[in-house]
C-alpha cells in the first residue's frame, strides 16, 4: 500500500524536475528494437494486455503516433515564470504561507473560447486503491477564490492548510466549451504518461511553505517531532512521513515514506542520511469527498550540528569545535574570519564574506578566481560576457570591456555613427548644344550629416567647355551712319542709316532686331512760324443779380506766337455777350420764389 502511495509521488515528483528537456520514454530501445520509430512527438508505450510496445503521441497531441503527432492548437504556460519558485515544463511551485493570497495565472496561445479554459483543485488520498479526488472550480468557486474574466487567472483569497503540496491546482483547456451541467467532483488519478509528458494543455501549481528548522544535531542524537506541536491532528487523522532529499521536494527525484499512522517521528542514533528534509501529511476526510486526503501538511528541516565533534556523550571533554567555530566544545559559535584582526588570506582586492563555519573570498567584479590566490581579470570579449551592438567591437578592459566603434564609425560606446566621407564625384555636366553654357560643373555630397562632422574640399567643381566652332551667331548692328545731307534747310527729309554686319548673322543665328534706316524732316531753328490762337479764357462774371449787363473774355496769338516771319493769327482776340434776366422776370422771381436768384449769361 505504501509503495503505490509513494511510486505516485514519485512521479509526480519526476515530473517537475528542473531540466525541462526530461521527457518519460522508458521504452524507448524496445520499441527501436522491434523495428518502431516513434514520431518525435511519440513515446514508446507497453500494452499490458497484449504485451506488445506501441507509439503513443504526447499528451494533448493527436495522431498514429508513428508517421504523425497533430500539436495541439493551443499552448498553455504559466504566464510568468519569474514568480515561480520552481519550474518544470507543467509545473509552477509557489512558496507561501496559510492566509496569504496567491493568483494563480497561466497565458493561453491559440484559438479558444474563455469557457473551455478549467480550473481544477486536486486532492491527493491516501491511497492505494484509493482514487485522488478532483474538483472543478470554475464556474462554481470555492469560497475565498476568485476568476479573472478570461478565466486566465485563479485567485486564492485566503490560502488554506489544504491548499500545499501534495494537493495542487492545475488549469486545462477542454476541447469544447464546457457543457453547463459539470461533474463537481471526481475520481480522478494522473499516469505517468500524462504526468511525465506535457500536453500543451494543462499547467499545474503547487504551494510550498517553509519549511520549519529542527536542530542542530550530532550523529548517533535521538531526533523527536511531536506533529501535534505544529498543528492539530484529530485522532481520524492518517499520518505519513515522508523523507524528501533536498529543498523544495518537488523539483528533486527520491522521496521515501519513512513512518506510518504516528504523529510522533523518532529516529534514534542519527546517521548521516536522517539529516535533511521530512514531510509530514495529514489524511483526513472532508466532507465532500468519500476517502481520506490530504488536509495538512509539514515539512522540516533536520539540521546537523557542523560546529563540532564529540567523542561519547557530549562534554567540553569530548567534543572540540571544528575549524571555523570557537568555544569550549559544547558552545561552539562561527568565527567571523572576515573581521579585523583575524588572519585573513583573502587577496586585499578580493571581498570576504563570513559564512557559517567559513568564509568566502569574492573577486572584484569583472575578476574571476577563487580570491585566495587569484583574481584574473575575467576576459568578457573572449567569453562572451558582453554586450556591444554590431557596429562595434569588444575590448577587454581590466575588470570590464568596452565597445568600441568599428572602423568607418565615429562615437562612444554602443553609440556609433558613420563617420561623413564625401561621394565620389558625379560625372561632370553635359557641355550642351547651346554654345552659350560655357563650363560644365560636376558635385559631391557629404555624407551622413547627423555625425556632426565636415567634410574638406569643395562640393562643387566648374571647368570651361571645349571650344566649339559650329556655334550660331546672331546679327548685331553696326553704329548709325550721319545723317543725309537737306536739299532745303526748312522743308524736305534727311535719313540715316545702320548695317547688320557686326557680326552678320551666322551658322543659323538671328537677324539683328529693328529698323535698318531712320527719316527725319529737315528744319533749322529760323525757318518761318505761323501764329496760332490760345484758347478763350473764361467769361467775366455777371455784375447784376437782376436785369441785363454786359461780360467778355479775349485770347491771345501766342500757342506759338508768329515768328521768322510767320504769319499772324487771323480772327478777333476779343469778344463781348450779355448776361442776366429782364428786370419783370427777376420781380417775378422774386415774388413767387420769395429769395433771390443770381442772373445767368444770355448771349
Ligand atoms: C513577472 O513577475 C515579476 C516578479 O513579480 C515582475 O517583476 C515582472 O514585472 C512580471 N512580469 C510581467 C510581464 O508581468
Ligand atoms: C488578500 O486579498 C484580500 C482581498 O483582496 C485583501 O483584503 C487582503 O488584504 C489580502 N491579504 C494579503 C495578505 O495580501
Amino acid at each position: 500500500m505504501l509503495k503505490d502511495s509513494i511510486l505516485f509521488w514519485l512521479t509526480l515528483l519526476r515530473a517537475i524536475r528542473p531540466n525541462k528537456t526530461f521527457r518519460d520514454d522508458s521504452y524507448y530501445l524496445m520499441c527501436l528494437s522491434e523495428g518502431i520509430t516513434c514520431h518525435p512527438k511519440a513515446v514508446c508505450q507497453l500494452d499490458k494486455i497484449t504485451n506488445s510496445f506501441y507509439c503513443q503521441c504526447l499528451p494533448g497531441h493527436v495522431g498514429d503516433g508513428i508517421n504523425y503527432c497533430q500539436e495541439p492548437a493551443v499552448k498553455v504556460t504559466v504566464f510568468n515564470e519569474s514568480i515561480c519558485d520552481g519550474t518544470g515544463k507543467q509545473v509552477c511551485l509557489l512558496k507561501k504561507m496559510p492566509g496569504e493570497n496567491a493568483t494563480l495565472r497561466v497565458s493561453v496561445e491559440g484559438t479558444y473560447t474563455p469557457d473551455q479554459i478549467t480550473w481544477y483543485k486536486l486532492y491527493s488520498s491516501e491511497g492505494p486503491g484509493f482514487h485522488s479526488y478532483r474538483e472543478r472550480l470554475s464556474p462554481d468557486l470555492l469560497p475565498g477564490m476568485g476568476l479573472t474574466e478570461d478565466n486566465q487567472a485563479l485567485r486564492l483569497y485566503h490560502i488554506n492548510e489544504n491548499d500545499f503540496y501534495p494537493n495542487k491546482f492545475w488549469v486545462e483547456m477542454e476541447p469544447y466549451e464546457s457543457p453547463s451541467q459539470l461533474v463537481k467532483i471526481e475520481p480522478y488519478d494522473f499516469t505517468g504518461f500524462d504526468l511525465l509528458n506535457p500536453s500543451q494543455l494543462r499547467y499545474f501549481f503547487v504551494l510550498e511553505r517553509m519549511p520549519i528548522e529542527i536542530g542542530e544535531f550530532l550523529e548517533g542524537d535521538t531526533i523527536v517531532i511531536e506533529l501535534s506541536r505544529y498543528l492539530n491532528v484529530s485522532p481520524s487523522s492518517f499520518v505519513q512521513w515522508v523523507k524528501e532529499p533536498k529543498n523544495w521536494t518537488l523539483l528533486g527525484t527520491e522521496s521515501s515514506a519513512i513512518a506510518n499512522r504516528t504523529q510522533e517521528l523518532k529516529v534514534q542514533g542519527v546517521t548521516h542520511q536522517d539529516f535533511g528534509y521530512v514531510r509530514a501529511i495529514v489524511y483526513d476526510y472532508i466532507a465532500k469527498i468519500p476517502v481520506k486526503v490530504m488536509v495538512a501538511q509539514r515539512l522540516f528541516l533536520l539540521k546537523k550540528d557542523i560546529s563540532k565533534v564529540c567523542q561519547g556523550p557530549r562534554s567540553e571533554n569530548n567534543c572540540k569545535c571544528n575549524p571555523g567555530f570557537e568555544g569550549n566544545g559544547i558552545h561552539c559559535v562561527d568565527t567571523d574570519e572576515c573581521l579585523e584582526g583575524m588572519p585573513l588570506t583573502c587577496l586585499p582586492q578580493a571581498s570576504c564574506i563570513n559564512t557559517y563555519g567559513s568564509y568566502a573570498c569574492w573577486c572584484p567584479e569583472g575578476y574571476e578566481g577563487d580570491g585566495l590566490h587569484s583574481c584574473i581579470d575575467r576576459d568578457e570579449c573572449a567569453t562572451g560576457a558582453y554586450y556591444c551592438n554590431p557596429k562595434t567591437i569588444c575590448v577587454n578592459t581590466l575588470g570590464s570591456y568596452v565597445c568600441v566603434c568599428q572602423s568607418g564609425l565615429i562615437g562612444i560606446g554602443n553609440h556609433c555613427r558613420e563617420r561623413s566621407v564625401w561621394t565620389p564625384w558625379s560625372p561632370w555636366s553635359i557641355c550642351a548644344l547651346q554654345c552659350e553654357h560655357r563650363n560644365q560643373m560636376r558635385i559631391r555630397l557629404c555624407t551622413h550629416p547627423e555625425s556632426g562632422m565636415r567634410c574638406q574640399g569643395p562640393s562643387v567643381e566648374l571647368r570651361p567647355c571645349p571650344v566649339k566652332t559650329s556655334c550660331p551667331v546672331d546679327g548685331s548692328w553696326s553704329e548709325w551712319s550721319p545723317w543725309s545731307i537737306c536739299s532745303d534747310t526748312c522743308s524736305g527729309l534727311k535719313k540715316r542709316i545702320r548695317l547688320c554686319n557686326s557680326p552678320a548673322p551666322a551658322m543659323g543665328g538671328l537677324p539683328c532686331p529693328g529698323q535698318n534706316e531712320v527719316i527725319a524732316m529737315c528744319k533749322s531753328v529760323t525757318c518761318p512760324v505761323d501764329g496760332i490762337w490760345s484758347p478763350w479764357t473764361a467769361w467775366t462774371p455777371c455784375p447784376l443779380s437782376c436785369g441785363l449787363a454786359v461780360v467778355s473774355r479775349s485770347r491771345q496769338c501766342n500757342n506759338p506766337g508768329p515768328a521768322y516771319g510767320g504769319e499772324i493769327c487771323s480772327g478777333t482776340a476779343y469778344e463781348e455777350g450779355s448776361c442776366g434776366f429782364p428786370e419783370e422776370f427777376c420781380k417775378y422771381l422774386v415774388h413767387s420764389l420769395g429769395r433771390f436768384v443770381p442772373g445767368k449769361l444770355i448771349h
